[in-house]
């Protein structure tokens, strides 16, 4: 049988519908749809029902982006993740918009996110997954469902998907055929990415094309060429030996997974098929989804939708998620304690994570779940700069990435991943870092959408000081082994 999801229309022998483990979290049957009966939060108002439906209809005709095969060989990946044996990075824009749509910022989140992961890779010894937040990552939750400026007040910016961001009427209503230009946008990227990833681009011995040049200049450039040439002759030597390109396939393609916020509930639904191999019901807009810290209510829609499909999940847990709220959420999407299927994004604060995440820790321990932890050291640390903008300072976010590792070095469990807010773009939007991004300079170039994002080079800083991290919980692994 092939190996792809179909539309749910084309298989009228699916297998029963999924019943709920748990009595207490509402309906025992689950659809792509029972979510409607839920309550929903941060989902736009569209003005014409009639019009919404037309391109929900559209969607479920179109072809799937993604195959229920692929997801799941990231689900096994992600296993090994959870049982200590690798690290995830995932990484991406906070928003993709459809301005920034173009060849050259694809290719340059790319190569960063493949500098990263062969940073992790080469100083740490550690196999990385690469899951970028891309090729879908378009709706954003908002802390306000509107947004004013002196007396004018109009509907929040919710991401492309939704509206537009200039603050006008026009711009700010709701229009439905945005995610029909969106899952063509999605569409494209993803096309770009297997190319690169599959053609040769993102073959090891290629790893001194993935230099940028405003980096090449920098420390953090300097320091990556290094390590390019070291690598350059491990290569050289193995080929010697008979080990290359053409006899180990790793060294000349790499996998490249796609993930997003499953906000849009609409879009999601559409874009939900039934698998003819499993039978299961995939999300076939994006490998990974997650839920994020402010759907994450229990009895709500987002839940609902999310533990009815196979996919790995990943759940968001910010300061104010009780250990027995996250052992719930467990319970619910992911039953059967399957390694792989959940990844815990903890998302504290540099002033939170020594405080809010070890009792999280410590439950799921306790009752013996198998999660992936992974660290979200942005959306703790966003702080409004001097001149009004949103900025993180570079030195938060490695403070939270340092406390993350002392949480799971003290409570005896694997730091299992990293999951932030980059691009390849030469950006300043987060102050700090070797390139020293000033509060004055933060205008110069900010083009973020939404939140502000690392740029090229703190990137890859970034991935340098967690090298370090990485290598000492391993050391410390093998001597409580
Ligand atoms: C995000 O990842 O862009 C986001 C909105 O995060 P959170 O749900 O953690 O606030
Ligand atoms: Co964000």
């Amino acid at each position: 049988m092939l190996d792809i999801a179909l539309p749910e229309t084309a298989r009228r022998d699916a297998p029963p519908l999924l019943r709920a483990a748990n009595a207490e979290t509402g309906p025992a049957v689950w659809s792509p749809s029972s979510w409607r009966s839920r309550p929903v939060r941060q989902m736009p108002a569209y003005e014409d029902a009639g019009q919404l439906a037309g391109v929900e209809d559209r969607l479920r005709g179109f072809p799937p982006l993604v195959f229920a095969g692929e997801a799941r060989d990231l689900r096994r990946q992600l296993a090994d993740v959870a049982a200590g044996r690798g690290f995830l990075l995932q990484g991406g824009d906070c928003a993709e918009s459809f301005a920034e749509f173009h060849p050259d910022n694809i290719r340059d989140t790319l190569r960063v996110l493949l500098q990263m992961a062969v940073v992790l890779n080469f100083a740490a010894g550690m196999p990385v997954l690469k899951v970028g937040r891309v090729a879908g990552q378009f709706a954003k939750p908002r802390s306000s469902d509107t947004e004013r400026v002196g007396d004018v007040e109009l509907p929040s910016y919710r991401g492309d998907i939704v509206n537009a961001l200039d603050f006008s009427p026009e711009a700010r209503r709701p229009d439905p055929e945005r995610q029909i230009q969106a899952y063509a946008q999605a569409a494209a990227t993803l096309n770009l990415l297997r190319a690169f990833t599959g053609g040769g681009y993102a073959a090891l011995t290629r790893v001194h094309d993935w230099y940028l040049d405003f980096i090449g200049r920098s420390a953090q450039g300097e320091r990556y060429r290094d390590m390019a040439d070291r690598i350059s002759e491990a290569l050289a030597f193995m080929a010697a030996c008979g080990v290359s390109e053409e006899t180990a396939p790793q060294i000349a393609q790499t996998k490249f997974y796609t993930s997003h916020e499953v906000l849009l509930l609409g879009f999601e639904e559409a874009m939900t098929r039934t698998d003819s191999t499993s039978g299961g019901s995939y999300n076939t807009a994006g490998h990974m989804v997650w839920i994020g810290d402010r759907t994450r209510n229990l009895d709500g829609a987002h839940v609902e939708y999310a533990r009815g499909i196979a996919n790995p999940l990943g759940v968001k847990a910010g300061p104010s998620l009780p250990a027995d709220d996250l052992l719930r959420l467990c319970d619910v999407l992911d039953p059967t304690n399957e390694p792989g299927r959940l990844t815990v994004i903890a998302r504290m604060g540099r002033d939170g994570v020594g405080k809010h995440l070890p009792p999280l820790v410590r439950a799921v321990r306790r009752e013996g779940r198998q999660v992936v932890w992974t660290c979200d050291p942005m959306h703790g640390n966003t702080v409004t700069s001097n001149s009004g903008l949103k900025t993180r300072p570079f030195d938060r976010i490695m403070a939270e990435i340092d406390g993350f590792f002392a949480v799971h070095r003290a409570e005896g469990t694997h730091p299992g991943g990293l999951h932030i807010e980059m691009t390849g773009q030469n950006v300043t939007e987060c102050t700090g870092g070797t390139g020293a991004v000033t509060d004055a300079g933060l205008s110069d170039r900010y083009r973020t959408h939404c939140d502000p994002r690392l740029n090229a080079e703190q990137s890859l800083e970034v991935a340098f000081l967690l090298a370090e991290n990485l290598k000492a919980a391993r050391r410390a692994s093998r001597e409580v082994a």
